[in-house]
């Protein structure tokens, strides 16, 4: 079982589909816990009705970012956490907790990275009149959405489209390779070369692509 740690900071419904993903057996994963740096978020309600522990750090205690982001890397380590989730964690990623997870850091982004990187990357795909969007699984560097892709789902943008209608789109997709990308990386099927992620899997599943067109895919064995 991987040993996996979610950090989250709202609504935490990519927590939940990753919760969802392991009581159903298509994860092989123990949720170690979940970390939090907003007192509020729903995602700790979600970690509760599952057993799942909760740390709540608040980075007012900290007086540099870096310090906020060791005490996380602590807490993970203490837990023998392998892989680090970030599920709507609205902070950008310092130093300490990189060096401590490299390449064992990954991110969900409602965008097709490059595109649309920081806040609001739905907002910003209707402002640029771009037809298709989607999200990314990305390992996290030290940049802002730069980390090496490793999975995307296209998702188009329709003329009525407002920046609430498309996230909705967008976060049925997340729900669905959110998971899927966890799964390549506990099965060791994630090569990083360069920045550049190539994925071993069996012919069936290569040049894995979303049919934005099929709202009832489920990714299955
Ligand atoms: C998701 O849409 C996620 O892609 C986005 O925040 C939302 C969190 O929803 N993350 C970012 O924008 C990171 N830059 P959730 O709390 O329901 O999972």
């Amino acid at each position: 079982m991987l040993r996996v740690a979610v950090l989250a900071s709202g609504r935490g419904s990519n927590f939940q589909a990753i919760i969802e993903a392991k009581n159903s057996g298509y994860l092989k994963v123990d949720i170690v816990c979940l970390i939090t740096d907003n007192p509020e978020a729903y995602a700790i309600k979600r970690a509760q009705e599952n057993g799942i522990p909760h740390i709540y750090l608040d980075p007012k205690g900290y007086a540099a970012s870096d310090e906020f982001f060791k005490a996380i890397a602590d807490e993970l380590k203490e837990r023998s956490t392998e892989l680090v989730v970030l599920a709507g964690f609205m902070r950008i990623v310092k130093r300490p907790l990189i060096e401590t997870f490299p390449m064992r850091i990954l991110n969900i982004h409602p965008a097709l990275l490059p595109s649309f990187k920081g806040l609001h990357g739905q907002r910003q795909a209707i402002q640029a009149g771009v037809k298709i969007s989607g999200c990314t699984v990305h390992f996290v560097d030290e940049g802002v959405d730069t980390g090496p892709i490793v999975i995307q789902a296209a998702v188009p943008v329709l003329s009525t489209d407002n920046e609430e209608t498309l996230s909705e789109r967008i976060l049925k997709y997340e729900h669905l390779i959110y998971p899927y990308a966890i799964r390549l990386f506990l099965e060791d099927r994630l090569i990083i070369n360069n920045g550049i992620v190539k994925i071993k899997v069996e012919q069936r599943y290569l040049n894995f692509l979303v049919n934005p067109v099929n709202e009832n895919l489920v990714v299955k064995d």
